[in-house]
């Protein structure tokens, strides 16, 4: 029998362990019940024990770096990926000079690029400790990104139904965190499928709760539902009462952290929704999430920025001022830009761009800048510029698109946001429309 200095031998240590963490869970009944009716979330799961929880929380700090060294990566490889895109779509728009080999070739490197951007884009977004940035959208697009993004990880045993309406009104979300609540919901599904595979059905429609529905309890009102059902392993009752509890999983360390649903939980209650769970035991389960729908009209007079109408007349070549701290951006606009009629001033040093607006701020139609650079960031420089001439337009181009808000480009007086990494027709469009001139590739 192991004894160790103090004299308790093993076993006896583990009995005394074993009472304490007894006498512990009596304590958090006590307090459970001595609170709020609803302490599902922030109740401590059964197993509750101090090594764990902090073997889970290490886990949890690793991943945050692991989130941060993938965001580094993404962020590079969104400016590589700007010339390569911009590239490719320049090749194809003069596809009459090549034979259909070639062209199928630039076709795939063009396709293959834009999905990559997509997934960098995603990449960006999670790895990024953003403030939440809840914002008009329609979940169905967020649905197609994420499963998109899914894909490759899904076995091919899984198939995927979605029922979803294109048209389905908007909601107030933050799309990361839309991200975030259904690929948690959908990786659970595909576990819970295991090895033999299912269906997993994804769908989404405007639900109305009355009064007088029973609806699960859900709160009166308009809602658009998003449903994610599954033909896995179902759940028992007593799963089920745990399964909102942070650090709750029946995967076992290596397959879980018990982080998802909780997560899951709290975005969707601090959207003013409702999460409800049916599940049946060798079945299969459902989730379904009840999103407040956000009105139509108030949409429009959010998306409607300021002096949005002002025309300017061009009549001469466009000048424009393109900053960016990466010499590869700089020079890949400059051609495309060029290519697309107009003269362009390329600087690396935002300082000293606006020193040379300064200089001369007639000569300019428009300013593109970049968002995050060294010395001084774009929407600073943006004011700054405004300060010498008010009415000149600029664009702000940006890897971090979901950092802009419409508060803030109204503020500073930033027209357009070109997401990076932007392709020929958004910036032709764009240029179009806020300096009302024609152009096009030469
Ligand atoms: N679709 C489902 N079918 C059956 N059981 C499920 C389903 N979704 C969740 N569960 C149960 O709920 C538990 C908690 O889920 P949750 O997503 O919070 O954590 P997890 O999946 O175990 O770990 P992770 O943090 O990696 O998501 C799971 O361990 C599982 O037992
Ligand atoms: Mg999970």
């Amino acid at each position: 029998m192991s004894q160790n200095t103090s004299g308790i031998t093993l076993e006896q240590r583990i009995k005394e362990l074993e009472y304490e963490n007894a006498a512990l869970k009596q304590d958090i009944v006590k307090l459970k019940n001595s609170r709020s009716t609803d302490t599902s979330l922030f109740s401590t799961p059964a197993d509750f024990n101090e090594i764990e929880i902090n073997e889970r929380m290490a886990q949890a700090q690793k991943l945050e770096s692991l989130g941060t060294l993938a965001g580094g990566i993404a962020h590079d490889f969104n400016n590589m990926l700007f010339p390569i895109l911009l590239n490719a779509e320049l090749l194809l728009l003069k596809s009459s000079a090549y034979d259909n080999e070639t062209k199928e070739s630039l076709t795939q490197i063009y396709e293959n690029a834009l999905q990559a951007k997509e997934l960098v884009h995603q990449i960006l977004n999670f790895s990024r400790h953003k403030k939440i940035e809840r914002e008009p959208l329609q979940i169905q697009n967020c649905i197609n990104t994420a499963l998109m993004l899914m894909k490759s990880g899904i076995p091919r045993n899984v198939s995927i139904k979605k029922n979803v309406d294109p048209n389905t009104p908007y909601v107030v979300a933050d799309p990361t965190q839309l991200h975030q609540i259904i690929m948690n919901l959908v990786s659970n599904s595909v576990h819970a499928m295991g090895e033999s595979g299912g269906v997993i059905n994804v769908s989404l429609m405007p639900v109305n709760v009355s009064q007088s529905d029973a609806n699960d309890g859900v709160k009166p009102g308009n809602y658009i539902c998003l449903s994610v059902s599954d033909t896995g392993s179902g759940m028992s009752k007593e799963v089920m009462s745990h399964i909102f509890e942070p650090f709750y999983s029946t995967k076992g360390k290596e397959n879980g952290t018990g982080i998802g649903l909780s997560v899951v939980y709290s975005i969707i209650k601090d959207m003013n929704g409702d999460i409800k769970v049916h599940s049946q035991l060798g079945k299969g389960t459902e989730f379904k999430l009840y999103f407040p729908e956000f009105s139509e009209k108030r949409l429009v007079s959010r998306l409607q920025t300021p002096a949005i109408n002002e025309k300017i007349d061009v009549v001469h070549q466009i000048h424009i001022l393109f900053v960016d701290d990466e010499d590869t951006i700089l020079k890949v606009a400059k051609s495309i830009l060029n290519r697309l009629g107009c003269r362009t001033t390329t600087m690396i040093d935002p300082v000293a761009a606006l020193a040379r607006f300064k200089k001369e701020p007639l000569t300019y139609n428009l300013v593109i800048t970049d968002l995050y650079m060294p010395q001084m960031n774009g929407d600073c420089l943006a004011e700054k510029i405004k300060e010498i001439r008010p009415d000149i337009p600029i664009f702000l181009c940006t890897g971090f698109s979901d950092d802009i808000t419409l508060d803030m480009m109204a503020q500073k007086g930033i027209r357009a946001v070109l997401s990076k990494p932007i392709s020929i027709a958004e910036i032709s469009d764009k240029i179009e429309k806020f300096l009302n001139t024609k152009i096009s590739v030469t």
